[in-house]
């Protein structure tokens, strides 16, 4: 049986890590054009890298929590495709094997020059530090107002999945949240988040929880079938 499984920064809350639209969020204390859009470094470059540096730094003090496990460990009796919308690397670190960061990698950097130079990053991230064109590095982050060059494998990984499990997202940022406007009308689909922007159907069942709590209720009644 295939699954895919669609996460969002409510997956990785409970390991630490800030979600961005709660309140307390990594939105409220930033203005999301200035920090994640093209102009945004265009402008203020420093702020920018100074900001995906602390989400670096603390990526590096943070672990996996049972959520990503429980997801991970479902590999072993199904096809698991994990599309996450999440640029920390909590599924890879959790043992999941295929996972497609929709929206990039945050121990990755990539060429303002050629945008297919991408190198691994664990460090801070400076102005000056180049790439071997001499051009200025980036966070390898997808921003606003850019493309979204994962999407369309992740439109066909849902296509042909018996089961969507959809863990800790708001649902408000496109394309992601039109996934699921591609699952199989045959398949079911599961929403684990403490406030969920989904309501109950015959083909959706909803679990108000945390991650922590829900993913593995999931997986029971999946193994159950
Ligand atoms: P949001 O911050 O928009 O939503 C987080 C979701 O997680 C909310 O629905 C919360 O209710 C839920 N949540 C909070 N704690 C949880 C927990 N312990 N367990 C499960 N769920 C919990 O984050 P995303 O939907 O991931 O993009 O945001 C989508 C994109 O918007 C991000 O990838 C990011 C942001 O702008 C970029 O930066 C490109």
């Amino acid at each position: 049986m295939r699954i895919s499984v669609l996460t969002g920064a409510g997956i990785s809350a409970e390991s630490g890590l800030k979600t961005f639209r709660d309140s307390n969020g990594l939105w409220e204390g930033h203005d999301v054009m200035e920090v994640a859009s093209p102009q945004g470094f265009a402008q203020n470059p420093e702020l920018v890298l100074d900001f995906y540096n602390q989400r670096r730094r603390q990526l590096l003090e943070v672990e996996p929590n049972a959520a990503h496990l429980a997801l991970a460990s479902i590999e072993k009796s199904f096809d698991v495709s994990i599309i996450t919308q999440n640029v920390d690397d909590l599924h890879e670190r959790a043992g999941s094997t295929e996972v497609l960061h929709l929206h990039g990698e945050l121990l990755k950097v990539r060429s303002t020059y050629d945008e297919n130079l991408i190198l691994d990053w664990r460090e801070d991230l400076h102005l000056g530090d180049f790439c071997e064109h001499n051009s200025q590095l980036r966070p390898h982050i997808v921003w606003f107002g850019e493309a979204v060059p994962m999407i369309e494998e992740a439109i066909r990984k849902v296509e042909i999945s018996e089961i969507i499990i959809i863990v800790g997202t708001s649902m408000q940022v496109y394309p992601a949240a039109g996934l699921i406007q591609y699952a199989n009308p045959e398949s079911q689909i599961y929403f684990v988040d403490p406030n969920p922007s989904l309501t109950s159907t015959d083909r959706i069942k909803v679990f108000s929880e945390k991650a922590t709590a829900g993913v593995p209720k999931v997986i029971e009644e999946i193994k159950s079938f």
